[in-house]
């Protein structure tokens, strides 16, 4: 990779960002186009900051993670619908000095679960009500999913569900609900979660897809109930990974080169 004065800079802004796979999915996205570009890790606390610094620096895009992805919005010149509804921005563009964000992390719901099954007219349970269920939600509610949405915190289950006109119910209700495909946004499945699944093994008979958001250097202990259940499983690498795809054309304008990135992500989620 040639790196001179006229190399672009991208990078992800968040807190910890040290293991994040965006850099190694990027970087191979702009090798794969030729484009001169890198894609550089920021770790910091200050949102604000960090749109200066693009702005001052001529940084071309930032990706934006816990914790940012609701606090960035107040320092951007422009927010598109879309993330409006959502409430968050994981996604900033910088054109001369303009600071537009977007969110990707619903197409990467849709993608990643589109690639293993039918969405439209389907029951899906997301189980969670935070800021990842919400952009899951838009998307599957957007794409024609019956969603119903299950929640430790049922109240908060139940202001995601009149927003998107779903049903809900508390995380110990799910042997009522009617489902068969199922996702996890909780963060139960991470660290210092890990090894918990958020469903009793015993629940997961009747569902035909299991799709989870957590991922790490393992599968979680929910892909892994589910596989031995017979569910087809959607690993939350695959909805990291069409995420940043989608993220890739919003700031180069050309298509993502799939395979090259879903290479560079699974040789780094192991490394
Ligand atoms: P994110 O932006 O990643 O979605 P969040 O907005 O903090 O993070 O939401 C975390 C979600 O995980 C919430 O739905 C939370 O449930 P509550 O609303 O009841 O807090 C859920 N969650 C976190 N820890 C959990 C646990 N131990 N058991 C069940 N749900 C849990």
């Amino acid at each position: 990779m040639r790196i001179d004065a006229s190399t672009e800079l991208f990078g992800i802004i968040g807190r910890p960002v040290g293991h994040s796979l965006s850099p190694a999915m990027h970087n191979a996205a702009f090798e794969h186009w030729g484009i001169n570009a890198v894609y550089l890790a920021f770790e910091t606390d200050s949102p604000a900051k960090a749109a200066d610094a693009a702005r001052t620096l001529g940084i071309k895009g930032l990706s934006v993670t816990v914790p940012h992805k609701e606090t960035i919005m107040d320092f951007l010149d422009e927010i598109d619908e879309t993330a409006r509804q959502i409430g968050a921005v994981n996604t900033v563009k910088n054109l001369e000095g303009h600071l537009s964000g977007t969110n990707t992390d619903w197409i990467g719901a849709v993608e990643a679960l589109r690639a293993v099954t039918e969405i439209k007219g389907r029951r899906i349970v997301v189980l969670g009500a935070g800021g990842s269920a919400r952009a899951a939600v838009y998307g599957l509610t957007r794409a024609g999913a019956l969603v119903h949405i299950a929640n430790r915190t049922v109240e908060k289950a139940g202001r995601l569900a009149r927003e998107f006109g779903c049903s809900f119910s508390g995380l110990d209700e799910l042997s009522q609900t009617e489902a068969d495909i199922l996702i996890n946004t909780t963060s139960v499945g991470m660290t210092p979660l890990q090894n918990i699944s958020p469903v009793p093994e015993k629940e997961l008979d009747r569902f035909s897809v299991v799709m989870d958001i957590v991922y790490g250097s393992k599968k979680t202990r929910l892909i892994t109930d589910a596989e031995r259940h017979g569910c087809r499983t959607v690993p939350g690498t695959q909805m990291l990974l069409h995420q940043a795809a989608a993220q890739f054309e919003y700031w180069t304008e050309r298509q993502a080169p799939f395979e090259v990135m879903k290479k560079a992500l699974l040789e780094a989620a192991t490394r």
